[in-house]
């Protein structure tokens, strides 16, 4: 029996960093996403014998899928997530996981969501094949979050709020944005999210930065539900420049921060100044700068593709994909 999914990714306009408990991925702050439907990680899990055994993950090959290794410590983490998805739906025997993305890995595109998703999505579906009981979406995105936290906002779309208390799909009057990614960089980031995790408790100005998330999480939502559109991109710039900052501060400190970065953020900064307009920007733990334009500033995606497109990689939703030295 061979099973085939695929899940997409997501990117926090409200970050989770920080955990009150590593082994299961619990965040210290609520944290909200924009689900990346294009970005996607395809999974495939193949039984290789009946017997309990030892299970094993290989790169999915394919037309469309992005060269794809995984660090060791990442095939552990991977596995051991596979491994327990198995005891949890009960399912027995040995097995091969492929699993590849259609975008670069492991440099602030949230592949882990993404991966984690996917992993957890083609699990439920074999034990749904093998005629057990299918867990639904709520529980599956629970159960994800043990694997890699910012997976379980994947499993709703376009919105997704993660609070203490459970994650949820939310209805914003704010819809059918498209995304685009500036890939300044696809190098390997040299801190992973987890170790990140681990550091930012470390910053002074992790003092306070629950309270700082939760106060901007609120006026995000209602500067959406007012449609304020200018306000919703201060809030989310100075979000990610508040995670840069922990970083940044940390014992020993870290950063993503890249020339290239600089260059965007400074491009989008002026096209907001002469246009009192522009998109929301963001970054996740990364150097590459991810915006977000409403339906009617196509237009606009398309300047700003072609201003970089000789120089880096855009990725977007839609039909502009394009591809630079990146
Ligand atoms: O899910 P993890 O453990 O890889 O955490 C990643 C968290 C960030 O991507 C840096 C921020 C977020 O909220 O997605």
């Amino acid at each position: 029996m061979k099973i085939e999914v695929s899940a997409p990714s997501n990117i926090a306009l409200i970050k989770y960093m920080g955990k009150i408990d590593t082994a299961g991925n619990r965040p210290t702050n609520s944290s909200f996403s924009f689900t990346l439907d294009e970005l996607r990680t395809f999974v495939e899990i193949e039984k290789t014998g009946d017997k309990e055994g030892q299970d094993d993950w290989q790169p999915l090959s394919g037309p469309g899928f992005a060269p794809f290794e995984m660090s060791e410590n990442g095939k552990i983490r991977f596995l051991r997530h596979f491994q327990s998805l198995k005891k949890e739906l009960g399912l027995n025997g040995s097995y091969v996981v492929r699993s590849a993305n259609n975008f670069p890995s492991d440099c602030g595109l949230a592949s882990s969501a993404s991966s984690f998703a996917a992993l957890t999505l083609a699990v439920s579906k074999l034990a749904q094949e093998s005629g057990r009981e299918t867990p639904s979406r709520f529980e599956l995105a629970e159960v994800s979050r043990k694997g890699s936290g910012s997976s379980c906002r994947s499993f709703f779309a376009p919105w997704a709020l993660w609070t203490p208390t459970g994650i949820r799909p939310l209805d914003l009057p704010v819809q059918n944005l498209r995304h685009s990614v500036v890939v300044v960089t696809s190098a390997k980031k040299k801190v992973s999210s987890s170790e990140a995790h681990r550091r930012v408790v470390t910053s002074p100005l992790f003092t306070g930065r629950p309270e700082r998330a939760e106060a901007r999480l609120a006026d995000l939502l209602a500067a959406f539900r007012e449609k304020d559109w200018e306000q919703a991109y201060q809030i989310c710039w100075s979000e990610f420049w508040d995670m840069h900052a922990l970083f940044e501060t940390s014992k020993p400190a870290f950063g993503y921060i890249e020339p290239g970065t600089i260059e965007v953020l400074q491009t989008i900064r002026e096209i907001w100044q002469s246009e009192k307009d522009g998109p929301i920007v963001t970054m996740d733990a990364g150097a590459n700068v991810h915006l977000l334009f409403r339906d009617n500033q196509t237009e606009l995606q398309k300047k700003i593709h072609s201003f970089f497109h000789p120089k880096y990689s855009c990725f977007s939703s839609g039909a502009m994909t394009t591809s630079g030295q990146g």
